[in-house]
């Protein structure tokens, strides 16, 4: 039965099979050690030159190259005192080979496997990116990933929140970003938008009495890319119904520290409870809104997180009209409900809108929302929206809200980035599986990609060649 490498310290002494890729090879002489490696970790493979029964081995070890994969058999050791490599977990022991498997060969991989790959041309290694996976950090930030996600999920669902998944073909409604468009085949001309985030789909769950709603939620934004920005990302997406923002900023921050304290212990968070600032004094002191307000930059595991609060609700366009600064869906802070029903002194209407901010990134975003139609109802009208465009865009939530609609509120942190701080890395790309480059291609699978006629024929669709043509 095969055995995993990190179990091996205590199984000295004993016969071990094990499977992997050969992650070093260093010839010593007679001796060849092998560095293999595995899901959990590297041993050290010892092959000595025999005779008889056990020669092959030796000499089918000369053959091995970088990223073979093999299985083998042999008897944990303990190294000599000399010997011992204290950096990793199984420095201090040895595998001694009597048996060896070779169950595939590789050609030479187009870059180096065994180190950080920092260094590395990145279109190289987004070409081969399930190589570049395969190097210890780029495994560690994927498990590391897995781990918080799976804390996240647990968290959640001892507090009564369940995971719904929300759909990916959806409608193209105004929420601040450009629509991913995906053509309707049944209905030429017609076109679903892939969510910008699931915004809509949890109030509606709200209307729908769920009550406690969280998903782990892809979202996809047509904007220009940068290092923590990706095309499609991660939220973790909730929303709760009877709640004011005490209520979900006191939850996301126990998430969120307690995320810290179980899987990142090496880590400090700078102050607790995370520190509000105003945006008035956010702008004033720092000249942003997500201000990086750590007491020393040097030190890699210092977490600085801080709220941003009392946004204004709405900001001039460049066409002199009114425009939500966050999204429509927020409520106003009480005191400002009846400005807002009257439409009146709009530039000083604040909103029920936090953000969470780490070390200077903006993390996470959400609001207390408006949950009575005639006051979602008169947002639009501040902004100018006509009757049909607001039945056209937001007909369906108003008539949800007519039902019953409880008050609600939520927040949804990006996943990406604040695994890419947990983890020290300088982008999100470091923490995605297969991400796009900055400018929105995923040159493993190379998308995007021309289709055919017959494809273009079913959607009604005719190419303008010469706009817009990248490549
Ligand atoms: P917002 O648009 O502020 O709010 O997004 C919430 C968080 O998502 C992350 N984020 C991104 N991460 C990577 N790449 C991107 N392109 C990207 N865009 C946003 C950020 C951000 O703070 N529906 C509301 C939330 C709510 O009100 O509940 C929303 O999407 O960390």
């Amino acid at each position: 039965m095969r055995n995993i490498i990190s179990e091996l310290p205590d199984k000295i002494g004993e016969e071990v099979e094990l499977k992997g890729w050969v992650h070093i090879r260093r010839d010593h002489g007679k001796l060849i050690f092998i560095d293999l490696r595995d899901r959990s970790g590297i041993v050290q493979l010892v092959f000595v030159p025999q005779k008889g029964e056990n020669g092959g081995v030796h000499a089918k070890a000369e053959e091995l190259r970088s990223e073979w994969v093999i299985s083998v058999k042999g008897t944990v050791s303990e190294r000599p005192a000399s010997m011992v490599n204290s950096d990793i977990p199984t420095g201090g022991i040895e595998v001694q080979v009597s048996e060896i498997e070779i169950l595939n060969e590789s050609e030479t991989p187009p870059f180096p496997i065994d180190a950080d790959g920092k260094d590395i041309n990145e279109e190289s290694r987004m070409q081969y990116r399930y190589l570049d996976l395969r190097r210890e950090r780029m495994a560690n930030n994927i498990r590391k990933r897995y781990a918080v996600t799976k804390y996240i999920r647990d968290f959640l669902g001892a507090r009564d929140f369940i995971e719904i998944e929300t759909p990916i073909l959806t409608k193209s409604t105004p929420e601040g970003a450009r629509d991913y468009l995906v053509p309707s085949r049944l209905y030429n001309g017609k076109f679903y938008a892939l969510p910008q985030a699931p915004q809509q789909y949890k109030q509606l769950l709200m209307v729908a009495g769920i009550e406690r709603y969280f998903q782990i939620a892809r979202c996809f934004r047509d904007e220009d890319t940068r290092g923590d920005r990706q095309p499609e990302f991660t939220q973790l997406d909730l929303e709760m119904s009877f709640v004011d923002r005490e209520d979900v900023m006191s939850l996301t921050e126990e998430l969120i520290i307690d995320i810290v304290g179980k899987l990142y212990p090496e880590k400090r968070i700078q102050e607790r409870p995370f520190p509000r600032i105003a945006y008035k004094e956010a702008m004033e002191k720092y000249g942003t809104d997500r201000p990086d307000i750590r007491e020393n930059k040097e030190d890699s595991n210092l977490l600085a997180f801080c709220w941003v609060v009392d946004f204004p609700f709405f900001e001039k366009t460049d066409e002199g009209k009114w425009t939500f600064t966050h999204n429509p869906f927020s409520s106003p802070r009480k005191d400002f409900m009846d400005d807002l029903m009257q439409k009146r002194n709009i530039e000083n209407i604040i909103t029920d809108q936090y953000d969470i901010v780490l070390n200077g990134y903006e993390v996470g975003g959400g609001s207390i929302r408006n949950h009575k139609p005639e006051a979602l109802k008169k947002v639009l009208e501040i902004m100018d929206y006509s009757e049909e465009k607001i039945q056209e865009n937001f007909g369906h939530i108003l008539e949800a809200f007519k039902f019953g609609a409880p008050p609600h509120g939520g927040i949804a942190p990006g996943l990406d980035r604040l695994v890419m701080i947990l983890q020290n890395e300088p982008n999100i790309r470091e923490v995605i599986g297969f991400p796009k480059t900055g400018d929105g291609r995923d040159l493993m699978m190379n998308a995007p990609a021309e289709v055919g006629p017959k494809q273009l024929n079913e959607l009604g669709i005719e190419i303008k060649k010469e706009k817009n043509k990248k490549f």
